[in-house]
Parts: structure tokens; C-alpha cells; sequence
């Protein structure tokens, strides 16, 4: 067994702490305070390739494992969890599923321009009444004959209105429950798709969510992912993959908030010592350390199960329920350590903690997670 990151994962991760370090960190804030899609830096992150960088190159993507991807989405989230899930999104949910599933003319048209940056891509499972119970879909997709016609409503969209493509879940056969399903790729200047009001959110401030309201959209047939019925298992596989870039955001989350703790608690002085020397706060920053060290080799071996053509459904789920519950705890104690200092904007660790709760929720809850793991050990 290799600990030992290759020559090509160190660059990308230097690339992506740069970039981060120089591009995302000034007005990161102001875009959190403001609620500001960081549209310029989503564009640099498409030009340098951070935004298909699992894709073929043949489909203008970066052709990098998912170890670069894992690294990439740490250094990211570190400094700007609002643009890691815009980048994690397009990446392992948009561009892993049409490349995976989709066929050569959707891969030609919408591929390309998703994994090259110049578009961004979303993916639109939730419901006002299905979130964790995805099988329960509402949106419908009705046959006729040579398109869809979809109605319906889907909620907390992410790129919900800086997407240009959108791969929707819609209800086809209500008989046949979760195998009536089907994946279509919806355009936005679809006649009938509206995108909705814009989410006031507690955390990832700077990434757009939206409902998104369908009425009569013509879908055409060569719109849809898979064969008829396909849907869900194209949502369950995909968040599958997804799961590791959300880890990996949580993972950015955690070191980025573990990292300004050390470097405080090594320039702050209380009762005569730099608070590093007090044993409570040592305390903490070795159990943040511990945490953050096991989370990164969850994401880390979910993305080599996933290179390596293994199943990984487990592990992704793995990483994903052990990274986002370190990341809320060791924000919470980054504030902790931070004083009255983690308590304002300034010093960055409030927001990472607000970033971090939502890694607990989107692409399955916690308990989400631990169904998607107990099924995978006990496959009855
Ligand atoms: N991988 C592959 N297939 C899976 C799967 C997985 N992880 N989990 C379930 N399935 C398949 C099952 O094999 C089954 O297929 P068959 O009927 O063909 O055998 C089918 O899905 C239904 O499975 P269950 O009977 O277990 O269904 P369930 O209703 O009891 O549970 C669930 C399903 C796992 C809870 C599923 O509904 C689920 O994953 N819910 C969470 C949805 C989610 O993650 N939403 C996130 C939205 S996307 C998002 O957040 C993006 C963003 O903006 C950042």
C-alpha cells in the first residue's frame, strides 16, 4: 500500500491551493454577506479545467483520476466552500453522469461545453415533497411519442440559475414507482422552464439554489439519459460519485477551519503563553487533527476504489457521512479556540462552520448514508 500522493496529484493540488489562495479568498465575505455568485471565479476555474477535469479529453475534459479530483476539491473548499460545490456539481454529478450514461450526439452538445467550463451544468432531484424519499417523485414526465411533457416542481437546485443545463428526475409511469422514472436533459431557454425564487441560505452563500418550476416543457426523446426507466438508477449511481466530491468538500471545510485554528492559537496570547501551550486547546487540535487525517483517507480510497473500477458505494458513503460530521464539529470548535474572534466575519471560521452543516444534507443526509452503507453491508 502507497501514502505517497504521485508527482501529477501534487501539482494539481498546488494548482488548486494557488488559485484558492489568489482568487477565491479575496471577496470571499463580501460574496458570502452579499449572497454573490462568484461568476468571474467560476469562469478562471473553467479555463484552468477545474470544472471537468474527470472528463475524456476526447469530451474536452482534463482526464484526471478522482484522487486529483479529491485533492482539488480540498484546496478549494478550504477558502470557498460556495465555489467547491459549484465545481463539485458540475464535475462528479453533471459531467460523470451524461459521460457515463449518456449518448455520443448529448455527450457532442452538452458534454463538451460543461467539461471545457463555458456552461455549468445542474442536477435536479429534489422535490417540496421528496428529498430523502427520492423514489416519491412528483415532477412528471408524460410520453408523447416522440417527447416529454413535464410538469412539475423541483426545489434546492444548486446552479439553479447560473445552470444553462439541467438533468431532471421526472415520473413517467407512477405504476411502475422508482422503475417509471426517467433522466432528461432540459434546456434553459426550454419554452415552459422558469427558474424560481433564489434560496436565502445559512451557509454556501455565494452558490445560487433554486426552485425550479416546469409547465408543458417539451422534452425531445433524445433528451433522455438511459434507456425508459433508467432514472433512478442514474440518481442512485451518480450520487454515488457525487458523494465523493461532497466528502471532499467537507474535508476542504474541516482543514481549512483546522488550519486557521493552529496558526491562531500559535499567535494568541492568554494568561502570559500563546494558547497553543494550554493543554485544552492542544486537546482540540489533536482530536480536529485525528479526524481530519481519517476523513481525507475515506475520500481518498472511495476515489481509488472509483479509478480503479471497484465498487465504491460504500466507501463514497462512508466519506461522505464521516467528512460532513467532521467538518461541522471541528468548525465548531474552531470558533471555539477563535474566541470572540470566531464569532465575526474577519477571521473566516464562522462561515466555514455555516458551510459546514449543509454537507450533513444535500446528496443524502447523515441518515441517508447510513442506509446507502447498511444496505451495501447486509445485501440480503
Ligand atoms: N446505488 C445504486 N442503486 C441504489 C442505491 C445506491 N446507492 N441506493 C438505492 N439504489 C437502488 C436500489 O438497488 C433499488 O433498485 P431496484 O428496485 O432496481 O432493486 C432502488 O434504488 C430503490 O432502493 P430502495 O428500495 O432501497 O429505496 P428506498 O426508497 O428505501 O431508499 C434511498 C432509497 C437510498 C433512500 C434513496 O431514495 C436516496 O438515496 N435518497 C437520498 C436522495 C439524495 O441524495 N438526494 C440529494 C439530492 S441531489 C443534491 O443534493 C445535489 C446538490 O444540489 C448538491
Amino acid at each position: 500500500m502507497d501514502f505517497e500522493l504521485r508527482e501529477e496529484h501534487l501539482a494539481v493540488r498546488d494548482a488548486a491551493r494557488e488559485f484558492a489562495e489568489t482568487e477565491l479568498l479575496p471577496g470571499v465575505i463580501e460574496r458570502d454577506i452579499h449572497q454573490r455568485f462568484p461568476a468571474e471565479q467560476v469562469k478562471k476555474m473553467g479555463e484552468l479545467g477545474f470544472l471537468g477535469m474527470m472528463v475524456d479529453p476526447k469530451y474536452h475534459g482534463g482526464g484526471m483520476d478522482t484522487i486529483s479530483y479529491v485533492l482539488a476539491m480540498e484546496e478549494i473548499s478550504k477558502i470557498d466552500a460556495s465555489a467547491s460545490v459549484i465545481m463539485s456539481v458540475n464535475n462528479s454529478l453533471v459531467c460523470y453522469g451524461l459521460e457515463k450514461y449518456g449518448t455520443e450526439a448529448q455527450k457532442e452538445k452538452f458534454l463538451k461545453p460543461l467539461a471545457r467550463g463555458e456552461i455549468i451544468g445542474a442536477f435536479c432531484l429534489s422535490e417540496p415533497e421528496a428529498g430523502s424519499d427520492a423514489t416519491s417523485q412528483r415532477t412528471l414526465a408524460e410520453d408523447k411519442g416522440d417527447y416529454y411533457l413535464l410538469n412539475g416542481t423541483k426545489n434546492w437546485i444548486t446552479n439553479g440559475n447560473s445552470a444553462s443545463v439541467y438533468l431532471v428526475m421526472a415520473q413517467t409511469d407512477p405504476d411502475k414507482k422508482h422503475h417509471g422514472i426517467n433522466a432528461l436533459i432540459v434546456e434553459k431557454d426550454m419554452d415552459g422552464f422558469r427558474v424560481g425564487k433564489k434560496e436565502d441560505k445559512l451557509g454556501i452563500r455565494g452558490s445560487d439554489t433554486h426552485s425550479l418550476m416546469f409547465s408543458d416543457v417539451r422534452v425531445p426523446k433524445s433528451n433522455r439519459i438511459g434507456e425508459d426507466g433508467f432514472g433512478f438508477t442514474f440518481a442512485m449511481e451518480t450520487l454515488n460519485a457525487g458523494r465523493i466530491g461532497i466528502a471532499s468538500q467537507a474535508l476542504g471545510i474541516a482543514a481549512g477551519a483546522y488550519e486557521r485554528s493552529l496558526d491562531y492559537a500559535k499567535e494568541r496570547k492568554a494568561f502570559g503563553v500563546e494558547i497553543a501551550k494550554h493543554q485544552a486547546i492542544q486537546f482540540k487540535l489533536a482530536d480536529m487533527a485525528t479526524r481530519i487525517d481519517a476523513a481525507r483517507l475515506l475520500c481518498l480510497q472511495a476515489a481509488w476504489e472509483k479509478d480503479h473500477k471497484k465498487a465504491y458505494a460504500k466507501t463514497s458513503a462512508m466519506a461522505k457521512l464521516y467528512a460532513s460530521e467532521t467538518a461541522m464539529d471541528v468548525t465548531v470548535e474552531a470558533v471555539q479556540i477563535h474566541g470572540g474572534y470566531g464569532y465575526v466575519k474577519e477571521y473566516h471560521v464562522e462561515r466555514l462552520m455555516r458551510d459546514a452543516k449543509i454537507t450533513q444534507i444535500y446528496e443524502g443526509t447523515s441518515e441517508i448514508q447510513k442506509i446507502v452503507i447498511s444496505r451495501e453491508l447486509i445485501k440480503l
